[in-house]
């Protein structure tokens, strides 16, 4: 079997180049041309057995001619601008990525579907998410279901690539489907979301490296996972009989504040909260260092307030199930900051 990975580069690429690898896959990874060889997240041993290949997202002919040369069995389409927050700055170029995109890759599956009976069919896994659901609470847990309501020009330009999927799926049979993937995280996550900033300012602060951590909305809940667990259930949304979407979540949420108490006590630190709003503080108890403090440069024009998913559509038709806890998310992400830091 080939896959091909865009996003190799990024969180869910490195977990999930390392597990079609362990299945024998033959694993090509697009990347966009840096002039330097770059993947922090791929262990030397893995990126050995990659074939990278170079093109950008947004450059269709490249995209065509990558597909035909590959010719790959399956197609991850993990490459986005990401980040919410920096989409309400960047929203044309996060609409292209994440809408426009994927409209490339249907198009060009189109086309190679159609050419001969001969030809294996592709399928197509597009990395949609639990932003589409916009978090009103009330509306939880959002499963399948759902409707959406997207609060963001990212979470805006995934519902277009959505439903992009939805009609390649219906009209022309394409096996393509979304995994509207609830957040997930990692040791390997991206230092500017939320967890990861957290884990790592907390294990500078406590090796006296930082002062304080600033941060946004700190009543906002999410449904965390940890990503290793959530390529697996990619890969089984691409191995279902029939094409489908899935919501892939653990059916738990935290706040903010709950992630920053749960990684400070990992740390020896009891963090309290004083104040409200903007003036609101969190302060070790036993020490009384001001370790948190607000900074509305972290607000967003629009939040999501409250996600969790119902995962019971891929308990019962995958077999999916997120294996690893809160707790032992958050464990596994401080201790391998207080490592890195050193
Ligand atoms: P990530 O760490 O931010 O990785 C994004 C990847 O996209 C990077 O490899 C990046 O390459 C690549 N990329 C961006 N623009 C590109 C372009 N123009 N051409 C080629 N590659 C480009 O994201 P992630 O956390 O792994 O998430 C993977 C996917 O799942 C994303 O689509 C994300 O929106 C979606 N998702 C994530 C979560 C989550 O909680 N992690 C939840 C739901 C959905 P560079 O290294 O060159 O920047
Ligand atoms: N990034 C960030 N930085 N977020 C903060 C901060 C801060 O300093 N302070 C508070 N927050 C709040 C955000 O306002 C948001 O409500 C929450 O923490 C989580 O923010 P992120 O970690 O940036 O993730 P996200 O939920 O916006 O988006 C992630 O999950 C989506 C799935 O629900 C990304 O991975 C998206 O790509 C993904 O689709």
């Amino acid at each position: 079997m080939k896959a091909l990975i865009t996003g190799i580069s990024g969180q869910d690429g490195s977990y999930l180049c390392e597990l079609l690898l362990s299945k024998g896959y033959e694993v090509y990874g697009l990347d966009r041309r840096k002039g330097i060889e770059s993947f922090p997240r791929i262990d030397k041993k893995v990126l050995e057995r990659l074939h990278i290949v170079e093109g950008d997202l947004l450059d269709f002919e490249r995209l065509r001619q990558i597909v035909k040369e590959v010719m790959p069995d399956e197609i991850y389409n993990l490459a986005a601008q990401s980040h919410v927050g920096y989409s309400f700055k960047a929203p044309i170029s996060t609409f292209e990525m994440s809408g426009k995109a994927v409209l490339f890759f249907l198009e060009i599956i189109r086309e190679v579907n159609s050419a001969s009976a001969d030809v294996p069919k592709i399928k197509f896994y597009q990395a949609s998410t639990s932003e589409l659901f916009g978090g009103d609470p009330g509306t939880e847990p959002q499963s399948e279901t759902t409707p959406f309501n997207p609060h963001s020009p990212y979470a805006i330009a995934k519902l277009s690539g959505f439903h992009f999927v939805k009609l390649y799926r219906e009209a022309y049979k394409i096996f393509a489907c979304n995994g509207i993937l609830f957040n997930h995280e990692s040791p390997r996550r991206g230092a500017d979301f939320v967890t990861r900033k957290v884990t790592l300012a907390l294990a500078n602060i406590k090796a006296g490296r930082q002062e304080f951590l600033e941060l946004g909305n700190m009543d906002a809940k999410r449904d965390w996972g940890f990503a290793g667990d959530y390529v697996e259930g990619m890969w089984r949304i691409l191995q279902n009989d029939t094409p489908d979407d899935f919501v892939l979540a653990t059916g738990e949420t935290h706040t903010v504040r709950e992630f920053v108490e749960e990684a400070g006590k990992l740390l020896g630190y009891d963090v309290v909260w004083e104040g409200k709003a903007e003036k609101e503080i969190g302060k070790d108890k036993k020490t009384g260092k001001i370790i948190v403090k607000i900074n509305p440069e972290f607000y967003r024009p629009g939040e999501v307030n409250l996600l969790l998913g119902d995962p019971a559509k891929a308990k019962k038709v995958l077999g999916w199930t997120a294996k690893t806890s809160f707790k032992e998310l958050v464990k596994m992400m401080v201790e391998a900051d207080v490592e890195s830091i050193k």
